[in-house]
């Protein structure tokens, strides 16, 4: 064990304040979320202060001219608690992979619940503090999120101002970022609490945000394709995703609702590095509040190379079948895809900027449709598993992309459209609600680290020639 020298400072404030004590529904020996991440906030702090005191100077490597020209891959430059991304392994939720979260974590079943996937509310759990919940917990987190869910009516009138045609994703983070007029973190700074307690106020808009993230989702989908139910409105029986599948129209498609349980769970956190998680950091470093830190976050997560990935995949696998039939050979998919890569398109789903490896999160969901015979006989879903043997040799053969298998959006958007949830367009708004499970619960671990605002060095080419003369 490393022995320990610890700032008394970094200690400071790790009580709970009462407020934070107040449980919802929950039996007395039973954490609430405040009370469960007010107790890991002195570990947390004392690796803070190990690294620091101990470690500031030591490498990890070193920065070249690639990593500017690059787009900084593989610069392992910022702290991010919740989940680490191996290139070969794939993504580990605070040391847990997507399949041991499968094992532990409490499911739909485990609550009371029709279904048997993880619920979004354990994961979210993990996420913030670490350990696995009870049932229990993950329940009363459910309870805690139905009771937060309605928005205000600023908000659902400014919703219903936008026009018809105006993108979901540019309503969804409008809208997010509209909700920061409630901000508990803004009210908390202005009134001048202190640095070492910006985490709770952080956390209370986080749960906050995570909870009306539905209900905003199906407003925007009523107002844009006229379905679902435009009152959103909220049972306390239900779980989160019971309550928005619901919302959205499809409250008795039990396979969907188990579906978009383990999507949105598995979808939550990808380490720090990807544009939406680090765009929620990074504004959120300024300490704006967590609904302009996430609003912005959905701004990166809508465009194509991002979450707006399974929308294109979708897009270009109906074209396929438009283009060969329903059911192509496999020698009629290799021909489509030889068309798409000469005509200098990328083939959706397929890459990724650290995975060299199928993505764990893509065998999850084939997993899935596996386990469902309603899926069995749907096309597409077909197409995705010929696909995922079809297309990687054809890429290595292309010699482009550094990964040439699946991603998670190769299946994700497919499996929602045999359900019949067909609006491609409100795809990345369900991812959007996803992504804040695993973003907020970080600004929270900065707000409780105390991280200072980010600020990289960047550098022009005449600069980069100059030293390189040097
Ligand atoms: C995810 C993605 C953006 C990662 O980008 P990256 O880190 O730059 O990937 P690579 O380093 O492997 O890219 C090297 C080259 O291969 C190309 N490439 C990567 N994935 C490709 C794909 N699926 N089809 C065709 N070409 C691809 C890149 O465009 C790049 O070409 P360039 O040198 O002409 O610019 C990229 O793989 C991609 O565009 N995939 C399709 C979109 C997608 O599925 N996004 C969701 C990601 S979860």
């Amino acid at each position: 064990m490393l022995s320990l020298t610890i700032p008394r400072a970094a200690l400071r404030s790790a009580a709970v304040p009462r407020q934070f004590a107040a449980a919802s529904v929950r039996n007395a020996s039973t954490k609430s979320i405040y009370e469960a991440v007010g107790a890991i906030v002195p570990e947390k702090r004392e690796q803070l202060a190990k690294l620091k005191s101990d470690y500031a100077s030591t490498k990890l490597g070193e920065v070249n001219v690639g990593h500017v020209l690059g787009g900084m891959r593989g610069l392992k430059c910022m702290l991010w608690e919740g989940s680490v991304l191996d290139s070969e392994s794939g993504i580990t939720f605070h040391g847990k992979s997507i399949p041991d979260t499968q094992k532990v974590l409490p499911t739909a079943a485990d609550v009371g619940h029709k279904g048997k996937e993880m619920l979004p509310e354990s994961m979210l759990w993990l996420l913030l503090t670490a350990k696995v919940p009870t049932a229990d917990e993950a329940k009363a987190l459910s309870s805690e999120l139905n009771q937060r869910g309605t928005l205000p009516d600023y908000l659902n009138k400014i919703i219903d101002t936008f026009p018809k045609d105006l993108h979901p994703m540019t309503q969804f983070s409008a809208a997010v970022t509209a909700l920061n007029m409630n901000s508990k973190f803004a009210a908390a700074y202005s009134q001048g609490v202190k640095k070492t307690e910006y985490w709770q106020s952080t956390l209370e808009d986080s749960i906050d945000l995570i909870a009306k993230l539905p209900a905003i989702a199906s407003r925007i989908y009523y107002n844009v394709f006229g379905l679902g139910d435009g009152v959103q409105k909220i049972d306390p029986n239900m779980d989160l995703i019971e309550n928005f599948t619901t919302q959205i129209g499809f409250g008795d498609s039990e396979g969907l609702i188990d579906y978009l349980r383990l999507y949105i769970a598995i979808h939550g956190d990808h380490e720090g590095g990807n544009v939406s998680a680090h765009t929620a950091h990074l504004v959120g470093s300024s300490l704006a509040d967590p609904y302009l830190a996430y609003g912005a976050a959905l701004n990166g997560l809508a465009g194509p190379l991002h979450g707006l990935a399974n929308q294109e995949v979708l897009g270009w696998s109906l074209e396929l079948q438009k283009a060969v039939g329903e059911s192509p050979s496999d020698d009629q998919i290799v021909d489509y895809l030889w068309s798409t890569l000469k005509s200098g398109r990328v083939v959706p789903g397929y890459g990724h900027a650290v995975l060299r490896q199928p993505d764990p999160r893509f065998t999850a969901l084939y997993g899935f449709c596996e386990s469902r015979p309603e899926l069995k006989n749907s096309s597409i879903v077909q197409l995705v598993k010929r696909l995922s043997k079809v297309a990687p040799p054809v890429l290595k053969e292309h010699g482009k992309t550094k990964n040439p298998f699946p991603n998670v959006d190769a299946a994700s958007g497919c499996v929602l459209y045999s359900y019949g949830l067909d609006q491609f367009k409100f795809y990345t708004v369900i991812f959007g609600i996803s992504r804040a499970i695993g973003a907020l619960p970080q600004l929270v671990f900065d707000r409780m680290l105390g991280l200072p605002i980010e600020r990289p060095k960047s550098i022009s080419m005449d600069a980069l020639f100059a030293e390189l003369k040097k």
